[in-house]
């Protein structure tokens, strides 16, 4: 027997844009994330350009990537830009003391993923270093990117090839400087926030957003403080949240072959992120109530324990239904953020946590998560209609989450587009959808479910788990009665 639910769309009660940022992407110097994910390198058997894989490329750019984190997450604050300029043989190696310990030879530096940004037509956040840097050396980060003149550092850009600035979007003092990024108080991080920020000079026209080091998950205090000494320097302050199904770092849980309280608790889990953003944005309100600072989860995503036999420093999990599943939750409960929550970056882009892209060798495939992304591509830049759900729990053992989930927007050309995700790995939904006042026009419907809730694909069968067309019921009047299958992601648009 199926669940029941109703989903009102409140179409008079329009409320925030939905800024495209909130599907950005991250990309780390880590396992194979950047390098084989993304790099090459130019004498590659593998098809690619300027040592850029062509085919990782061609699925980003079908995707849309609004903007693009680099270099780090942790390795930010070990990274020391001018490693990474010049000619390639010439660079230093390093190594990677935070992944794996490997080496890095430097030849994807600040060229190289500027070139890659302009490829997938993604905006730039470039994350600086306050751990292992010095205020001298992020600014003279970015003069190089960004100086129009014939300042030493302009020309020096000139001659490792690129004669104009590039334009930086947004640019980070520090990751996570309460962990990786310095072990800091919140007390001495906004104090040395106000005295870096005071020197991201750039001409007038391009000045990045500048952000601040944000909070690990629920911990407002880090919020507070930052919001109180330093909130008036900064554009934007930042938030990680990870879901992990059983909640601990020493045994997070398999991404594969997961037993069903694990499905359970990764959602539970999941839905937090709603609570955390409550709770960082009432802080800010109250130092910033016109909302002028953006709230940016700049990493979130799911985090299982490797796949057996890979590198624990590399983070390369498996990706699967439940993922995709897990991007759809955080993108409603983003939206409904979205007055406050302008940018957020998925950890991460190709092959490292819950990823768009895995590859093997030449081999690549996209992920439940890049579909669930490229589902909820009409949300971008639309502006959110508020929904009101009622629904039945699904349920196991003493643990319930809401089944059905779900968020609308109506995007500028005035297509309404919603989206449906129904739990339950058991039960199809049967849910009225209400558009009061309304009369439901002809539906387009795109579905994505798989036989079993840890589907996947592989390098054999790279399209197992793809979205289908979904065949929408006739509506009668301002109703609409639809079938949502169990463990399903739907996304409804007007013609
Ligand atoms: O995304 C992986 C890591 O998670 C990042 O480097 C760090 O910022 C966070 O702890």
């Amino acid at each position: 027997e199926s669940l029941r639910a109703s989903v009102t769309v409140q179409t008079d009660r329009p409320g925030s844009v939905i800024d495209p940022g909130i599907y950005g992407q991250f990309a780390e110097h880590l396992g194979r994330g950047v390098y084989e994910g993304v790099w090459v390198g130019e004498s590659s058997p593998i098809p690619n350009t300027r040592g850029i894989r062509n085919d990782v490329v061609a699925a980003l750019k079908e995707l849309g990537v609004p903007v693009l984190r680099w270099p780090g997450g942790c390795f930010a604050d070990e990274y020391h830009w001018r490693d990474g300029i010049g000619p390639r043989n010439q660079r230093p190696t390093r190594i990677n003391t935070t992944w794996g310990g490997v080496v890095d030879d430097n030849a994807f530096g600040t060229h190289e993923f500027m070139d890659f940004a302009e490829m997938i037509g993604a905006e730039v956040y470039v994350n600086g270093n306050v751990g292992t840097g010095s205020v001298q050396e992020m600014a003279e980060w970015v003069e190089y990117m960004t100086a129009d003149n014939n300042s030493t550092l302009a020309q020096l850009r000139r001659a490792n090839g690129r004669d104009k600035p590039w334009r930086l979007h947004y640019f980070a003092v520090g990751n996570e400087t309460w962990g990786c990024g310095g072990n800091m108080r919140p007390e001495f991080y906004a104090d040395l926030y106000r005295q870096y920020a005071t020197f991201i000079k750039t001409p007038r026209d391009n000045k990045p957003q500048r952000i601040a080091s944000g909070a690990n998950g629920s911990n407002t205090e880090w919020t507070e403080v930052l919001m109180r000494e330093a909130g008036k320097h900064m554009d934007a302050i930042s938030v990680h949240y990870y879901t992990l199904p059983r909640g601990e770092w020493k045994d997070k849980g398999a991404a594969t072959r997961f037993p069903e309280s694990e499905w359970m608790s990764t959602f539970k889990r999941t839905l937090r992120m709603d609570e955390i953003l409550t709770n960082h944005g009432k802080i800010m309100d109250r130092y910033d109530p016109e909302r002028r600072v953006a709230l940016l989860v700049d990493e979130w995503g799911t985090w299982y324990d490797v796949e057996p036999g890979t590198n624990e420093g590399f983070l390369y999990q498996q990706n699967s239904l439940r993922d995709a599943l897990v991007a759809a939750i955080n993108f409603n409960i983003f939206h409904r953020h979205a007055a406050r929550v302008r940018m957020t970056n998925i950890a991460q882009m190709v092959n490292v946590l819950q990823a768009m892209i895995l590859t093997d060798g030449p081999k690549m495939l996209k992920t439940p998560t890049y579909h669930a992304f490229a589902l909820y591509k009409p949300f971008r830049g639309a502006t959110h209609v508020p929904v009101e759900v009622s629904t039945a729990e699904y349920k196991l053992d003493a643990e319930s989450v809401p089944a059905v989930h779900a968020t609308a927007a109506r995007d500028q050309a005035g297509a309404l587009h919603i989206a449906l995700t129904n739990l339950d790995p058991h039960r199809a939904a049967t849910v009225e959808l209400r558009l009061p006042g309304q009369t439901i026009k002809a539906l387009q419907g795109q579905i994505l479910t798989a036989a079993s809730t840890d589907a996947i694909n592989t390098f054999e069968a790279p399209d197992a788990v793809r979205p289908a067309p979904f065949k929408v019921p006739r509506a009668r009047g301002d109703r609409l009665q639809l079938e949502v299958p169990a463990k399903a992601l739907l996304v409804l648009s007007q013609r």
